[in-house]
């Protein structure tokens, strides 16, 4: 069936690591036919237009912006806890009347939305939805895995989770239909927070959320992975809690007419790349999001430094403060932000060090690049578990912390000789991510099941349209 009668609306939080599967995903339901609304905040929009500006000429895509009050942006981890609650009430506020606003001049013009699909906590936006009888559904931007996990904690698990937690002898947490165990150290970070701020906000959130789903006849979640990733994770809260989760992933971008970078790229490091070796230069990114204490990023800089690889490392901030910066920058190359899946596809990289965010994680895999994981917070804890002991194409970092909570140098070290390495190990860890480096294209290639699955959930909505 062609989709062209589709009109999306979609709703998504303020932070890169959401606008990009959000893009990629409006990329395949454009490449459908479909028409897709996609609402942003102004700070957002100024800088995605002034680094992006072709995405303004992408037909059947609309980048609304609106206000949150916030012109000049708002970034939670350097604000109080007090500020982010009053930035995410007016979010939430100014979210709800925008898209309010939306809904109605779509259905004035005629030209009214058929769904509207929500990225992760945003539990306001379907209860707009509900307010028009108009059909929603999550697109989930972490894995399976990590739904699971906050579905169970939600759901009557909580006691479990934190027993085991508590209890330092018993440190296994098995729960329905996933296949492994799980230890403390691999659950969501959110879960065990004594953060006020988390506290009042992630978990009414999720409890919310979860419950205004719940309340839907069927409700559906759209996940950024593909079956052969997480085939029992897909399925592990489906039959009990009448849930349908369909993966549509891997969302990653295959080319930059649909980039969402928000910050400026640095301009000459694909040369460097080039004059390299292939396998030889070890990647360094924590993502968009999370800053590195200052001691840590100096235990990573010394790792580095004594382990003899090039490197590349993305540092978004203080570079100019780095202690070793010039010798650092003698064997390898920082820079402010690059493109990274173009990065990763690069041949000469050995390995990823990585905070294991969901989007890093994905790119790589697509690219068959082997992990370190050094998981920071929320879902990265999960990804790092997955990566190690389940898909078995990274090494974790240990978590032997000092009195500071800094992992040494030497741990770091160990863990890129171990993946750089021509050892059996790292062989093996090779293998293992090109292997699901060909799943992954397979999953996500055109025709594929990823395409599939998504056509069929249009469908089955103009189908049960009113
Ligand atoms: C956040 C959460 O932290 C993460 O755990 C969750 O899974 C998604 O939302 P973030 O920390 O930014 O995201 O990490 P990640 O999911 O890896 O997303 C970062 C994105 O920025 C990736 O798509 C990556 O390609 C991109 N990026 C990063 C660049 O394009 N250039 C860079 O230099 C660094």
């Amino acid at each position: 069936m062609s989709h062209h009668h589709h009109r999306i609306l979609l709703v998504t939080y303020p932070a890169q690591g959401h606008i990009n599967p959000a893009l990629q995903f409006a990329k395949r339901l454009i490449s459908m036919g479909a028409h897709v609304t996609l609402p942003i905040t102004l700070h957002l929009y100024r800088r995605l237009i002034l680094l992006n500006p072709s995405i303004t000429t992408i037909s059947n895509l609309s980048i609304t912006p609106f206000s949150d009050g916030y012109n000049d942006g708002f970034i939670a981890i350097t604000n109080t806890d007090a500020d982010f609650h009053q930035y995410t009430s007016q979010f939430n506020t100014r979210g709800s009347d925008f898209i309010t606003n939306l809904i109605l001049s779509a259905k004035q013009e005629s030209k009214p939305f058929t769904c509207l699909l929500y990225t992760i906590i945003i539990p306001w936006a379907p209860r707009v939805a509900r307010g028009f009888n108009l059909r929603s559904a999550k697109l989930w931007i972490e894995p399976a895995t990590v739904f699971d996990i906050l579905y169970y904690y939600f759901h009557g698990y909580s006691n479990h989770i934190n027993n085991q937690n508590q209890n330092q002898n018993q440190t296994t947490i098995e729960l329905p239909g996933l296949p492994f165990t799980l230890s403390p150290r691999d659950i969501p970070s959110f879960l065990f927070t004594s953060n006020p701020s988390v506290l009042s906000f992630v978990f009414p959130y999720f409890q919310q959320d979860f419950h205004e789903l719940d309340v839907e006849t069927n409700p559906i979640i759209l996940v950024n992975t593909f079956e052969a990733l997480e085939p029992e994770a897909l399925r592990a809260v489906d039959t009990h809690h009448n849930l349908k989760m369909i993966p549509i992933g891997p969302l990653i971008p295959s080319d930059t007419s649909f980039s969402g970078d928000l910050l400026q790229p640095s301009n000459d490091y694909i040369e460097w790349l080039n004059s390299k070796s292939k396998s030889s230069v070890v990647y360094v990114s924590f993502g968009s999001y999370f800053v590195l204490s200052e001691r840590q990023t100096e235990e990573i800089a010394s790792a580095l430094l004594n382990c003899g690889f090039s490197f590349l490392w993305v540092m978004r901030e203080k570079e100019e403060e780095l202690k070793f910066k010039d010798e650092l920058e003698k064997k390898g190359k920082i820079v402010k932000w690059c493109s990274q899946v173009e990065v990763l596809s690069h041949s000469s990289l050995g390995c990823f060090l990585t905070h294991c965010g969901w989007n890093s994680t994905l790119e790589s895999l697509v690219s068959g690049v082997p992990l370190v994981a050094f998981p920071q917070w929320t879902d990265q804890k999960t990804n790092a578990k997955l990566i190690e002991d389940v898909w078995k194409i990274g090494v974790r970092v240990d978590d032997k912390v000092d009195e500071d909570g800094i992992v040494g140098g030497n741990e770091i070290k160990k863990c890129l000789e171990e993946v750089m390495g021509r050892g059996e190990k790292g062989e093996e860890l090779r293998k293992n991510a090109m292997k699901w480096k060909g799943l992954a294209r397979e999953a996500g290639k055109e025709g594929g099941p990823a395409e599939k699955n998504l056509r069929k959930f249009l469908d089955d909505i103009l189908e049960n349209a009113c």
